[in-house]
């Protein structure tokens, strides 16, 4: 199963047990341990099919949107989301917060939203978000999600399309990519090389991502995989002289399992930001 540019790959899916929607604490980010993130669900297929049904789509993303493969990862993520009524725990990434709350609210980009609790955090500061995820499970909650939190028709447009094949029809002020890992057809580097070049000018682009498994994913075979480096995040993006380097580094934070357990979890995160 190729992951991205190199060989290894980044974490599998259950393994992102970090803001399990059990854990209270938590936050969100990745399943709580209890999905089948050991790769037991993967498929090798690639290319999907260049079609667009997502009902939450502005008419401008729709020329760049493609429905993701049945057999692909939307069908992976749609199966893991699908164990549980919800993944995460309805909290925006710390990262994100940290670092959007200084900021002054544009356009965003969330690649990989998940169940929307970051999209809806942003929409809640003033930000207009585009939010993408191959998983139609994923996104249906995300767009119930911000509904329950009275966001503003029309602040977050749902994009449900696989990264691998979509590209991004405008410029963001802030790119979002937190915890944006998974074990199939997951070419990572091009993505997030795609997501910088989503950048605008004066505009910011935040990887997070694991850089260990948590302690409760014990257990699950890692051999596949590899958590990054900080030092990753920039090869992968490879970025020219018109960007600085913001932060990039490794943070601590504690996070609850899915059974309640306390640990203090690893996480990369990256800011970088575009002349
Ligand atoms: C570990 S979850 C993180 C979700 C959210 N960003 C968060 O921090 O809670 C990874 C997300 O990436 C999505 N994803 C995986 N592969 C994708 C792809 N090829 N295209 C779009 N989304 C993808 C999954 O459906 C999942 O929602």
């Amino acid at each position: 199963m190729p992951d991205d540019m190199r060989d290894g790959t980044r974490s599998a899916a259950g393994e992102h047990a970090g803001h399990a929607a059990n854990g209270e604490s938590a936050g969100q980010g990745g399943p709580g341990g209890g999905g089948s993130g050991d790769g037991s669900g993967r498929s090798d297929g690639h290319g999907a099919p260049a079609r667009d049904t997502s009902e939450t789509t502005h008419a401008s993303e729709k020329a760049h949107a493609s429905e993701p493969r049945a057999d692909g990862p939307a069908a992976f993520w749609d199966s893991l989301y699908s164990e549980r009524g919800r993944m995460w725990s309805g909290e925006p990434n710390r990262a994100l917060v940290e670092t959007a709350g200084h900021l002054v609210p544009g356009r965003a980009l969330d690649l990989g939203c998940g169940e929307g609790a970051d999209s809806v955090w942003l929409a809640l500061q003033g930000w207009t978000v585009t939010a993408v995820d191959v998983s139609a499970v994923a996104i249906a909650r995300a767009a119930a999600h911000a509904a329950e939190r009275a966001v503003p028709e029309g602040q977050i447009t749902w994009l449900h399309a696989d990264l691998s094949s979509w590209l991004p029809s405008g410029q963001a002020d802030l790119v979002s990519a937190c915890f944006l890992h998974s074990p199939i057809d997951f070419p990572r580097a091009a993505v997030l090389r795609a997501a910088a070049g989503a950048v605008a000018s004066g505009g910011h682009l935040l990887v997070v991502s694991h850089a260990e498994p948590p302690p409760w994913a014990a257990g699950h075979d890692h051999h596949e995989h590899r958590f990054p480096i900080p030092e990753d995040d920039l090869v992968d993006l490879a970025l020219d002289a018109a960007w600085s380097v913001l932060v990039n580094e490794v943070r601590e934070r504690e996070a609850t399992g899915p059974d309640g357990q306390q640990a203090t979890l690893r996480d990369v995160v990256t800011l970088v930001r575009r002349h």
